[in-house]
């Protein structure tokens, strides 16, 4: 069900309900994260794989402290980029928040004026991972929420298509030194300005991963995705389609911003068309290559 209205969408959520809602980043399906019962819900929905701990979103700077420990130096530095698409894992101070028995909990405060509507009427923490079916691709616009979950879900609070494209950059801030785990739409170079001292994940093989969704599939469409320097003289399967900065894609983009903007909706497209083979051509060096590269290798099973 379509809703328009913030403070029913916020009164779902205290009922224990699971609401969608848009963000900057990508959609999220939502619960009370102090309701363990509605948090599990999320699971069922989405498929998704009970191991993997849920973002907690709130809607204000000010309210971070109340959930997680932070230095009064991390909060300086990481409030450069939020309200925004930047997630920091800090040591659980709230016992009641659903954590997936850890003893972190991952904070994110969106920029987006519908998130932060609905946050702020919310008033609490709300439990949201990406509105998709665990290992698909993450969904940036209204059209390809409804056609995926309207049946699914308690509510879809409406909203404009996300302005970003790519998911929040998520940091470790519960050690020692900050790691630098999900590359996202916030580069370890801006943060390295602000957060002198981060690094970037170095796992071995026998390490388990800081963030448990790190081992699953993700962001793979039914397609199969090949990854390629340039869109010319490919050796195509007979059905197939293509996204990238020269003239015969079927998807032109014009910057990696516009890249980020475009890949998640185009794969959902594919998919629905049929399509066997898609050729993503490699993004440019500079800002976001990083998290795009991260997306593209793993759409592509690498
Ligand atoms: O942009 C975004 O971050 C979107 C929007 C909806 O906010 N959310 C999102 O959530 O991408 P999700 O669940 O798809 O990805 C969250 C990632 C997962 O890989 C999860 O394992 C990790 O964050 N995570 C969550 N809590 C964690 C924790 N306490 N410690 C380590 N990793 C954590
Ligand atoms: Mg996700």
């Amino acid at each position: 069900m379509l809703i328009q209205d913030v403070k029913k969408a916020a009164e779902l959520l205290r009922e224990g309900k699971i609401v969608i809602f848009p963000t900057e980043t990508v959609w999220g399906i939502g619960a009370d994260a102090k309701n363990t019962d509605a948090c599990q819900k999320i699971y069922r929905v989405k498929e998704r794989p009970s191991d993997n701990p849920l973002i907690i979103h709130l809607a204000k700077v000010e309210e971070i402290s109340k959930y997680g420990e932070i230095s009064d130096d991390h909060l300086k530095a990481v409030s450069a980029f939020i309200p925004g698409p930047l997630t920091i894992i800090l040591k659980k101070r709230d016992p009641q928040l659903f954590s997936c028995g850890l003893e972190t909990v991952a904070i994110r405060i969106p920029s987006c004026p519908r998130a932060q509507e609905f946050l702020q009427e919310f008033g609490g923490a709300v439990a949201a991972p990406s509105a998709n079916i665990s290992s698909q691709p993450s969904i940036t616009r209204l059209s390809d929420i409804l056609e995926t979950f309207d049946s699914r879900v308690d509510a879809i609070l409406s909203g404009d298509d996300s302005q970003l494209g790519l998911e929040s950059t998520v940091i470790d801030l519960s050690k020692d030194q900050p790691i630098y785990i999900r590359p996202g739409m916030v580069s370890l170079e801006q943060l390295q300005k602000h957060l002198p001292t981060i690094s970037r994940y170095q796992g071995s093989q026998n390490e388990a991963p800081p963030s448990p969704g790190m081992k699953y599939r993700h962001y793979a469409p039914s397609a199969r995705v090949r990854l390629t320097s340039s869109l010319c003289n490919l050796e195509t399967a007979t059905s197939h389609k293509k996204i990238g900065f020269e003239p015969n894609a079927d998807q032109l983009v014009d910057s990696n911003e516009s890249y980020a903007q475009e890949l998640y909706s185009f794969f959902i497209a594919c998919d629905r068309e049929g399509i066997e083979e898609i050729w993503c051509q490699a993004p440019q060096p500079g800002h976001l290559y990083d998290a795009l590269m991260n997306r593209l290798l793993k759409a592509s099973n690498h």
